[in-house]
């Protein structure tokens, strides 16, 4: 079974995403990867982001086992990371090259270790309408802004790294209105996506809402 993810940054998609992969034993991809490797390339050599060829040249040299080894950098995870990843996701030339290593996963799912899985569950912000169009079950997760912000600023504070929540908040309103505002691929639910709003929902009700929709599907 495929499963698709969607959703603005600190929706909680990667929480969701991994506890089900555990509860029903699928391979995870979590698509903002490829994203934040080629943010990171650039960044590494000091590139202008709005260098298009360049991120363009990244995106078509990039492969799983360059993106692992570049997501062991402190960098790729943070604020700055994801801002270069926003930016040249931005870029049409971007999204192609790296569309193949994305959708190419779910005809062989695999996990971390090499072995086989026979499921996947996609993260992401176009993987239920771009990577994944024929995913059998589709989630759009969403919270308001202050909520997220509040999450992802919990989360630097818990990673001893440097925070502070307006900067945070500020971040995820300049992310939520690039990624929204792309021209060829704007972030938005598939027509088929059900939309949870984690606004009001700990992890654990979200978890249980998609587990019923899930066995419903499955029946
Ligand atoms: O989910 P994330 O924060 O790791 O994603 C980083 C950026 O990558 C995000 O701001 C937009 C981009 N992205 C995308 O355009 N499409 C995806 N499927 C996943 C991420």
């Amino acid at each position: 079974m495929i499963i698709t993810i969607d959703g603005p940054a600190a929706a909680g998609k990667g929480t969701l995403s991994q506890k089900l992969a555990s509860e029903y034993g699928y391979a995870y991809f979590d698509t903002g990867m490829v994203y934040r490797a080629v943010g990171l390339k650039m960044l590494l050599s000091n590139t202008d982001l709005k260098d298009i060829k360049k991120a363009e040249k990244e995106a078509g040299e990039l492969d799983f086992a360059t993106m692992i080894e570049l997501s062991k950098n402190p960098e790729f995870r943070s604020s700055k990371g994801g801002e270069a990843a926003s930016v040249i996701s931005s870029y049409p030339g971007v999204r192609e090259r790296l569309l193949d290593m994305q959708k190419n996963f779910s005809m062989n799912p695999v996990f971390a270790d090499g072995r086989p899985a026979n499921g996947v569950i996609y993260d992401g912000r176009d993987t239920g309408t771009v990577v994944c169009p024929n995913a059998e079950v589709k989630f759009f997760i969403t919270a308001s802004p202050e909520v997220r912000a509040k999450r992802r600023y919990d989360e630097f504070i818990a990673k001893g790294m440097n925070a502070k929540f307006e900067d945070v908040l500020r971040d995820v309103k300049i992310r939520d209105d690039r990624d929204a505002n792309r021209k060829d691929a704007p972030m938005k639910p598939a027509d088929d996506a059900i939309i949870l709003d984690t606004t009001n929902l700990n992890i654990e009700e979200v978890f249980n809402e998609a587990v019923k929709y899930i066995e419903s599907k499955k029946k």
